[in-house]
């Protein structure tokens, strides 16, 4: 078991590393928070296998639960979501004093964190993660939030309403990524290579070196494989809660990602987004001339080694794509601005990225 410490102006918390770690939910929120009533907020996809541990822990350590579930797609990542889960808190009489816990992916944390963070404006969250991209990523800094549909009403543009509000526990307990949908296993990976580009490079080399155990959800290897990639994550979010700075980041990849991901006909989940977004910052990185060593075919063999898609399933029109990136919000004035990487361990935000080196490096990651 380990247990790192986060230390934010907006909450301070634990997160909880520990294997069969879920049977003590319960207990833990107890101790820590004493609420009278829990809601408990579900991914769809976990319903079979880890819920009713978490159900029983809630329920013998004393407080009365209510339940709902959330449907992990992108399309269900709204404004309405959020309502549903506010009338289950409603209908259980949640009050300031209780909280609600999500279990499952990303997705669901960010609706019920958002959730957490308007209702009575503030009520107190727990986050249990049961993805691998969950757990070193999404569950950690308090970022919270849904969809909105961009004008026209065609598109959703990601995470484009939300709040900032962190956790008062996360627990991750890597025994559940055995049941993980193999696929959903390699996004979180395609997540732990971005926080290694960032800031471990030595997180890519035991990626490198554990490919088929972590492939495998051995316990030990992933074990250490979070704790090794949720550090990254703390280091980051500790020195720049509300993305004023340093936090920008950890967008390595992910404004590609998001141009891509919302488009339904790709069928790419977000991991693999990334892994594409991830190449195609590293093809743009090249093309201005920012590499540093040969390491870029080596991330390219990585990823596709892991089954990650290197490049985009069906082609796509560049210029739109580029387009689409203007409502992002790390477009100011016009100006992309994109993280981009020069060797790993190092990254660098760069804020006036012409839209003709955005449309090569798109062409990088087209079908062949
Ligand atoms: N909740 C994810 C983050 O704050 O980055």
């Amino acid at each position: 078991m380990s247990s790192l410490h986060v230390t934010c102006p907006g909450g301070s918390y634990e997160v909880v590393i520990e294997s069969g770690g879920l049977q003590s939910l319960g207990s833990r929120i107890q101790s820590l928070l004493k609420p009278a009533r829990c809601l408990l907020v579900a991914d769809s996809s976990i319903v079979d296998d880890h819920l009713p541990v978490a159900v029983e822990s809630i329920e013998s350590a004393g407080m009365e639960l209510a339940r709902c579930t959330v449907e992990a797609d992108e399309s269900r990542k709204r404004i309405s979501t959020v309502e549903a889960v506010f009338d289950e808190a409603l209908k259980a009489g949640l009050d300031r004093h209780d909280c609600i816990v999500s279990i499952g992916g990303g997705l669901v944390g960010d609706v019920a964190g958002f959730a957490a963070a308007s209702y009575l404006r503030g009520v107190d969250f727990i986050q249990v993660p049961t993805t691998l991209l969950a757990m070193v990523d999404a569950s950690i800094g308090g970022k919270t939030g849904v969809n909105l549909p961009l004008p026209g009403g065609a598109l959703l543009g990601k995470n484009l309403a939300g709040a900032f509000w962190q956790p008062r526990l996360v627990l991750a307990d890597p025994s559940v990524l055995s049941t993980l949908d193999p696929r959903e296993l390699r996004c979180g990976l395609a997540e732990c290579i971005k926080h290694g580009l960032i800031g471990d490079p030595e997180l890519i080399s035991l990626i490198s070196s554990e490919r088929d155990a972590l492939l495998e959800a051995d316990p030990a290897a992933t074990s250490m494989l979070v704790e090794r990639a949720v550090q990254v994550k703390i280091g980051i979010v500790e020195e720049d809660e509300r993305e004023a700075g340093r936090r920008v980041v950890l967008n390595l990849g992910h404004t590609f990602a998001h141009a891509i991901e919302t488009d339904e006909s790709l069928d790419l989940k977000h991991g693999e987004a990334v892994s594409i977004g991830l190449v195609a910052a590293t093809a743009l990185a090249e093309h201005r001339g920012m590499i540093e060593g040969d390491w870029a075919d080596g991330l390219r063999d990585l990823l596709a080694g892991i089954g990650l898609p290197v490049s985009l399933p069906l082609a796509r029109d560049p210029a739109e794509l580029v387009t689409r990136m203007r409502f992002d919000k790390k477009v100011h004035s016009g100006r992309h601005r994109l993280i981009l990487p020069s060797c790993p361990g190092r990254v660098d935000c760069i804020d006036d990225v012409d839209e003709e080196s955005i449309h090569h490096a798109w062409m990088q990651v087209m079908p062949s």
